[in-house]
């Protein structure tokens, strides 16, 4: 099993948004999933209500929702027991509570996304600083979780100054909490989400994969399969390919 904690400390970033893409991208690739909504706002299990409803939802997917920490780590405890899930996404809030620490050791990947800009690569140093932190007092550093940036909301022609702030993460060094810790540089993700009005439909509807297939149901064969749909699909199956990867040790450098 495969669980990957969505986590940054300022809201608005697109952690539901990673959410729903990669619950999306683990369904229509046949993964067995499931999600544990630990936002106070219940955005995620909302949305699996409202997918449920209109019929974009997949049976497959076992949805939890609570901010209880103690029983989320019970809950990924039961589902690590019965062993029939391979993908477990966890949504938190964005803030950083105590509670963080419990969903960031229960996972193998930490994802922390994030928008091009200045001030959301400052909140990133924060959440990786934090999970830092937690490394340094944990006690097995060994078994703490990946941890990676990912970009969200990329255009699909990334201007000079976008590539520049590219660059500028990628040379951030990531400060320990004392000397003796040395320096980190925060690694990003070898895979984006760019800004798509598919995500949004997949906010409004359901998962991606039947929210294409309701559309096929009733379009004409030349408006089958939109682009706009399935561009946005294969860029959540290689967001979730890369999630693998890292957790696989293998390489998802670009
Ligand atoms: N790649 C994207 N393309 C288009 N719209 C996006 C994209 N990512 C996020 N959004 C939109 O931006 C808004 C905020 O995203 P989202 O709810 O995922 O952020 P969040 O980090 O979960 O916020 P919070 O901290 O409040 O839970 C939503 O309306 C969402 O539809
Ligand atoms: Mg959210």
């Amino acid at each position: 099993m495969l669980t990957i904690t969505l986590m940054n400390q300022k809201g608005g970033a697109g952690k539901s948004t990673v959410a729903r893409a990669l619950l999306s991208a683990g369904d229509s690739n046949g993964l067995r999933c499931a999600f544990i909504d630990a936002d106070q706002t219940g955005n995620l299990a909302r949305w699996a209500m409202r997918a449920a409803e209109g019929g974009l939802w997949s049976d497959a997917i076992d949805a939890y929702q609570t901010i209880d920490a103690e029983e989320v780590a019970e809950i990924v405890d039961e589902i690590a027991t019965e062993n029939n899930i391979d993908l477990l996404v966890i949504d938190t809030a964005g803030d950083a509570s105590r509670d963080h620490d419990v969903f960031a050791v229960v996972a193998d990947l930490i994802l922390c996304p994030i928008m091009l800009s200045r001030s959301d690569i400052e909140t990133a140093r924060g959440t990786a600083n934090f999970l830092y932190r937690m490394k340094d007092r944990a006690e097995d550093p060994s078994q703490m979780p990946a941890f990676r940036i990912m970009l969200n909301r990329v255009a699909s022609r990334p201007s000079k100054g976008d590539r520049e702030i590219i660059d500028a993460l990628q040379a951030t060094k990531l400060v320990g909490p004392n000397e003796n810790t040395g320096l980190e540089v925060m690694q990003i993700l070898g895979a984006v989400l760019q800004e798509r009005e598919a995500y949004k439909t997949m906010d409004r509807e359901g998962l991606l994969g039947h929210v294409l297939a309701r559309h096929n149901e009733t379009a004409p064969g030349f408006a089958k399969h939109p682009k706009h749909l399935t561009n946005a699909i294969t860029e959540a199956d290689k967001l979730l390919a890369a999630c693998f990867a890292v957790a696989g040790g293998g390489h998802d450098d670009r």
